[in-house]
């Protein structure tokens, strides 16, 4: 089992690659003493005593310095300077605690997070969690840290939760999901940033000096701006080799994230709910429960990172049905008619799309009641009789008699000011009371804290799932909060707006899945605004970016599988010029970027030539005899450099020991040394077969020439090429991989 308690009070928690040790005390301080590699389990762990500043000695109950320890769950009002991981106001309006080791639990599996999303454990899991009790007497206030171990995926998920058992009134001011020391730094910082149709570049940084480096989004969603995610690699961490640790939180909110460095150059790393705007009162017998944080140790890299992060996401947190069902080929409309989308255009693209290969029709934006630029009707969903004079059910009929299924885009969160629904129901807008709500987009939010408003939500998508027999709905959310404060919530308690909004939202997709577990939901937030995990565990696949430009997605989808499975990422061949950057990529290139995900297309696919048409069929009937592997497979990066010209992948299928390679350059520079592309993780002891798909050739290789030298690329020649090959090993020693199960 993986939680061990050790004679003195430790605990060990481990994996097959990890240990994590921790000791709470007597006078309230949960001490963390070691996340690594895995030590030996039933030991003492004696060398697990943290470094104590010479100049403050070892603290007891009488002389406690929680400054001078690596702590688990460090909180405002005690000996500890650094960022906490919580904050209180008691009735008297004092912040002081005095927290004790109240007890402990050790449970089989998981505990559901009440309201939020959070990994799964199945009956048969080597799961266990535990739960550790700290009480303010004075108050009445518990805390509870749960860790739990997922033995079977090498992943630790924590999460708190806090509870007023006094009888006076508690405001939690700060919340933070997780907060962990290492007693040292020598470490860099990875975490992925960017903004609108450039998400998640890769920024990296040194902790040399002290100080406080910052991730957040104050923007009601994850954001295109930051992930909710840290890496802490150390300074010689490669793709596949070396100490890499991940924090990543389950949540959809405004989330903070930090990396401290203090004056002994130790690391604090903490997750959780931004706690700007954020209050949560507590009166007696209440709760709250933060969202979870998904932790991972490798010694293999960040590859060895992803590589865990995808096995646990697709078999623990995508909903059980979507897990390994193939998604569908679409055709979405908005690259290919905007705003102008209407019952001819969309039978067109139809016939088109069947004849092609394409599987599922998508009609994105345009297609409600005033909606023909984004200015009116959002939240009347109700057909635009101009565009679709005999309503979109003989449209759905058809389409569906050709062999497609079909889907519809929605933004069910957001209200335009001219909309029949906000002139009914102004009250049920986000807005602080006596002020106008400011506009994005010419849009405003819902109150999603409000029950009736999420059941007007789940009452309008139920009908539209249910009248059209909708496969697929494309769930869109298209500007950030910036409210502060609703109308609809007491003054003492706006400070829960934010998260309200999140449970809300959590409550009405839990529902709509739960009531609909075979419709595929597709997240998107103007393309990759609200791509987290708390999405994923209700929409199985993310639009990751409003940029579709190939060149451009290789660094965006490359860098989103840092942490999420591709089966997760969708990615459409659109139209060139790129409607986002005007680049001219061939169709190959972009039918392979797009191919490394979730195949889909958006362009108007009535204006291919003939022989784009044809590269187009033959494409489609490619991916579907490899989606296996692509979608189910192992995925293994290769080049994932936001610097380099060169990007490539490797999906495989390790019980079978087949796969495909992916390559693809960026640009092209004269009089260079010819190239070579590592295979970094097969297993050597096998010779494989590597076929290109373009020429048909193919060649032997052994797998030492491959992990230690090689396929050699040979001249080429021209902007934007990409190689694709497939390889399978020709005997057994070829399956596998290489860190497979670390
Ligand atoms: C967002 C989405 C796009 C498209 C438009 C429609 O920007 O990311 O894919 O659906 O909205 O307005």
């Amino acid at each position: 089992m993986p939680i061990e308690l050790l004679d003195d009070g430790r605990f060990h928690l481990f994996t097959n690659s990890t240990s994590y040790v921790l000791e709470p005390t007597a006078y309230g301080a949960v001490r963390h003493l070691y996340w690594g590699a895995r030590l030996n389990p039933g030991t003492l762990v004696q060398a697990l005593t943290e470094s104590i500043p010479h100049s403050i000695g070892t603290p007891d109950e009488a002389n406690v310095a929680f400054h001078a320890l690596t702590l688990e769950c460090p909180f405002y009002g005690s000996t500890d300077y650094r960022e906490p991981m919580f904050a209180v106001q008691l009735a008297n309006g004092t912040t002081a605690m005095d927290l004790h080791y109240s007890g402990y639990r050790i449970i089989h599996g998981k505990v559901p997070l009440l309201g939020l999303p959070s990994l799964r454990a199945e009956p048969d899991d080597d799961t266990e969690t535990l739960q550790i009790n700290l009480d303010d007497r004075r108050s009445g206030l518990r805390i509870t840290l749960q860790y739990s171990v997922l033995g079977n995926y090498d992943v630790m998920t924590r999460s708190v939760l806090w509870n007023n058992s006094g009888s006076e009134d508690i405001r939690l001011t700060r919340a933070l999901s997780a907060v962990l020391d290492f007693d040292e730094s020598n470490f860099r910082i990875m975490h992925l940033s960017g903004a609108w149709a450039r998400e998640r570049g890769q920024s990296w940084h040194d902790l040399s000096t002290p100080g406080r480096l910052v991730m957040e989004s104050r923007r009601g969603t994850s954001s295109h701006q930051e992930q909710p995610a840290l890496f802490v690699v150390r300074p010689d961490t490669t793709l596949h080799h070396g100490d890499a640790y991940v924090f990543h939180l389950v949540y959809s909110g405004s989330f903070l994230g930090f990396a401290q460095v203090d004056e002994y150059r130790r690391l604090r790393i903490g997750l959780g709910i931004h706690p700007t705007g954020f209050e949560w009162g507590l009166a007696p017998g209440d709760s709250f429960q933060s969202p979870e944080v998904v932790l991972r140790y490798s010694p293999h890299g960040l590859h060895g990172i992803s590589q865990g992060l995808h096995r646990v996401y697709r078999e623990r947190l995508i909903q059980p049905a979507w897990r390994d069902r193939v998604r569908p080929i679409a055709i979405n409309t908005w690259e290919a008619s905007y705003f102008h989308v209407d019952a001819k255009s969309v039978l067109e693209l139809g016939r088109q799309a069947a004849d092609l290969g394409i599987e599922l029709v998508v009609i994105d934006d345009g297609w409600f009641a005033r909606r023909d630029n984004d200015r009116s009707s959002l939240g009347d969903w109700v057909v635009n009789p101009a565009k679709f004079p005999h309503g979109l059910e003989p449209i759905m009929d058809g389409l569906k008699s050709w062999g497609l299924q079909v889907g519809l885009w929605i933004e069910p969160e957001m209200v335009s000011p001219d909309s029949e629904l906000y002139r009914m129901h102004r009250d049920w807008c986000l807005y602080a009371p006596g002020r106008e709500a400011p506009l994005g987009r010419h849009q405003l939010l819902l109150d999603l804290g409000q029950k009736p408003v999420q059941d007007w939500i789940i009452e309008t998508v139920t009908d539209l799932v249910a009248r059209y027999r909708l496969d697929y709905l494309k769930w869109d959310w298209n500007r950030p909060m910036a409210e502060g404060g609703s109308a609809g919530t007491s003054a003492g308690r706006q400070g829960e707006v934010g998260h309200r909004y999140v449970l809300g939202l959590y409550r009405i997709l839990e529902t709509l899945t739960r009531q609909f577990p075979d419709l595929l939901v597709e997240g998107c937030a103007g393309g990759g605004g609200r791509f987290d995990p708390g999405m994923l565990a209700f929409t199985p696949q993310i639009w990751p970016s409003d940029n579709t430009d190939a060149v451009d997605r290789l660094a965006i989808q490359g860098n989103t599988a840092w942490l999420y499975p591709p089966s997760s990422i969708s990615a459409h061949v659109s139209a060139v010029p790129n409607h986002q950057t005007g680049r001219e990529v061939p169709l190959t290139y972009r039918n392979r970027v797009a191919a490394s995900g979730v195949l889909g297309y958006e362009l108007d696919l009535t204006q291919l030539s003939q022989a784009e048409k044809e590269l187009t069929r033959q494409h489609v009937q490619w991916y579907k005899s490899h989606r296996d592997l692509i979608l189910a497979g192992e995925y293994v990066p290769l080049i994932v450099d936001d610097a380099s010209d060169q990007a490539a992948w490797m999906f495989w299928n390790a019980n079978e020991g087949r796969g495909i390679i992916y390559w693809f350059c960026r640009d092209n520079k004269p009089n260079q040394l010819s190239q070579r592309l590592v295979i970094s993780d097969l297993p050597i002891h096998a010779t494989y077969e590597i076929t290109d798909q373009d020429s048909g050739e193919h060649f032997m290789a052994h797998g030492s020439e491959l992990r230690y030298r090689g396929i050699p690329l040979l001249r080429f020649f021209g902007q934007y090429k990409s190689r694709v090959w497939t390889i399978a090993a020709t005997s057994p020693h070829g399956r596998g991989l290489h860190t497979m199960g670390s």
